[in-house]
C-alpha cells in the first residue's frame, strides 16, 4: 500500500516536530513493510502570509483534497493576528473537508508523572471528542458602533440536528465499541445558555436511546472542568462542543504531562477527504527556533494516522517506543525535566523502534 501524506510543518516549533513526526514515520515504514509513504510539503504559515497576503494559495485546499491524510505542525505567529491564521489555514481545512471529529485522547503514557497526586496510567484513560466544525467558532456575528460608547461584538452559536448527531453517534459508537465504562459524559451548560445547550442536551437523550447498553451523563462545563482535576478516574468517553472540547482538552492534557505530549486526531468519518493530525500545541514563539520543542505530542499523531489509515501494528509500535522513552528519561526535552533536544528525542524514538 502507498499512502500519500501532505505535510504542513506551519510556524514555529510545529516546522521542528513535523521533521521529527516524518523520521519516524519513515522508520516505521521501513520496519513493518507492507506499506510506504508519499509526502508533498507545504510551507503555508504566517512567512507566507507575509509574503503573499494569505495563508494559503487559492487552490490551496484543492490541492489537499486528494491525499489520504495531512500532517500539521502548528499555525500562527506574533505578527499575524491569531483569528487570521486560524481562520486562513486551518478551519478552512476542517470545515471544507468535514472534519467534524477532534479526537484528543487524555491518556497518563507511562513514564509521565501526573501532577495530580496519586494518578496512575490506569486512573487517567479517557478520550475527549469535540466537536470540530460548528458550534460556538461560527463566524457568524459582527461589530457595530466601534468607536461610540455603543461600541459592541456579536457573535452567534450555531448548533444543527445534523452536527449535533452526527458527533453525538461517533462518541456513543466509540463508547459502545471500544469503551471500559460504556458511559458517555456529555459537557454543557445550559443553565446559563438557554438556547443551543438545551438543544445539544435534548440530542444527548435522544441519541442515547439508540445504544441501549451504553449510559450517559450531562454535565455542565464548568463542574466537569474541576471534575477533570478531582475525579478523572469516572470518565471514559467525553463529547463536547468546539469551544467547551477546546478548553477542556487544554486542561486534559495539563494533567497528563503537558502540551508537548498532547495529541489531536481531526477525522472526516465518512474517509470522503483526508483527516488531518496536529498536536494539540500551538507554534510556542516563546521557544522556537531554540530546538527544544517536544516532539513527542507529534510524533504521538503519526500513531493515530498510523491507526486510523489502518497500519494499527505500526501505530502501536510508536506509542511502544514513545514510553520506552520516557519510562527511561535518560532522553528527554525541557519541559518533561529533560536536557535534550527536540531531534534527540525524535531519533532516540527513531532508535527505540529499531530496537523492538
Ligand atoms: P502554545 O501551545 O504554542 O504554547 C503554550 C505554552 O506551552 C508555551 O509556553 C510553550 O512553550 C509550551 N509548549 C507548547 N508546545 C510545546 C512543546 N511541544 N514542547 C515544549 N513546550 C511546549 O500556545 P500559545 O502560546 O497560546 O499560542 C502560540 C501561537 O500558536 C498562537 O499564534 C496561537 O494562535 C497558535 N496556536 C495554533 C494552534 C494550531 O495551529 N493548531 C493551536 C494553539 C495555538
Ligand atoms: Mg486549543
Amino acid at each position: 500500500k502507498n499512502y500519500s501524506i501532505a505535510l504542513l510543518p506551519g510556524d514555529g516549533i510545529g516546522v521542528d516536530v513535523v521533521r521529527e513526526g516524518k523520521k519516524v514515520l519513515d522508520t516505521v515504514s521501513a520496519l513493518h513493510g507492507g506499506f510506504t509513504l508519499n509526502y508533498e510539503e507545504y510551507d503555508w504559515s504566517c512567512e507566507y502570509y507575509a509574503k503573499h497576503g494569505k495563508m494559503m494559495p487559492d487552490d490551496g485546499l484543492e490541492r489537499l483534497r486528494n491525499f489520504d491524510s495531512i500532517y500539521l505542525g502548528a499555525v500562527g505567529y506574533p505578527g499575524v493576528p491569531d483569528h487570521v491564521s486560524l481562520w486562513g489555514l486551518l478551519l478552512p481545512i476542517r470545515r471544507q473537508f468535514e472534519q467534524y471529529i477532534n479526537l484528543r485522547p487524555v491518556k497518563l503514557l507511562k513514564g509521565i508523572q501526573s501532577p495530580l497526586a496519586g494518578k496512575t496510567p490506569e486512573d487517567l484513560d479517557l478520550i475527549v471528542i469535540r466537536e470540530n466544525v460548528e458550534g460556538e467558532y461560527s463566524n457568524i456575528g459582527g461589530r457595530m458602533y466601534e468607536g461610540t460608547d455603543m461600541d459592541m461584538a456579536i457573535q452567534n452559536s450555531v448548533f444543527t440536528k445534523k452536527g449535533v448527531e452526527r458527533v453525538l453517534r461517533y462518541a456513543f459508537d466509540l463508547s459502545q465499541a471500544k469503551g471500559k465504562k460504556k458511559h458517555v459524559t456529555a459537557a454543557t451548560k445550559s443553565n446559563g445558555i438557554n438556547h443551543t445547550m438545551p438543544f445539544w442536551d435534548e440530542y444527548v437523550h435522544k441519541i442515547n436511546k439508540e445504544y441501549p447498553d451504553v449510559t450517559s451523563s450531562i454535565v455542565h462545563i464548568d463542574a466537569l472542568a474541576a471534575f477533570f482535576v478531582s475525579k478523572p478516574e469516572t470518565f471514559d468517553v467525553v463529547v463536547a462542543s468546539n469551544l467547551f472540547g477546546d478548553i477542556l482538552t487544554d486542561l486534559g492534557a495539563a494533567i497528563v504531562g503537558g502540551l508537548g505530549i498532547a495529541p489531536s486526531a481531526n477525522i472526516n468519518p465518512e474517509k470522503r477527504y483526508p483527516s488531518m493530525f496536529e498536536p494539540v500545541h500551538g507554534s510556542a514563539p516563546d521557544i522556537a527556533g531554540k530546538g527544544i520543542a517536544n516532539p513527542i505530542a507529534a510524533i504521538w499523531c503519526t500513531s493515530m494516522m498510523l491507526e486510523q489509515l489502518g497500519e494499527q501494528d505500526s501505530a502501536e509500535a510508536i506509542m511502544t517506543a514513545i514510553e520506552d522513552v520516557l519510562q527511561e528519561k535518560e532522553i528527554l526535552t525541557p519541559d518533561l525535566g529533560g536536557k535534550s533536544t527536540t531531534e534527540e528525542v525524535g531519533d532516540y524514538i527513531c532508535k527505540k523502534l529499531k530496537n523492538s
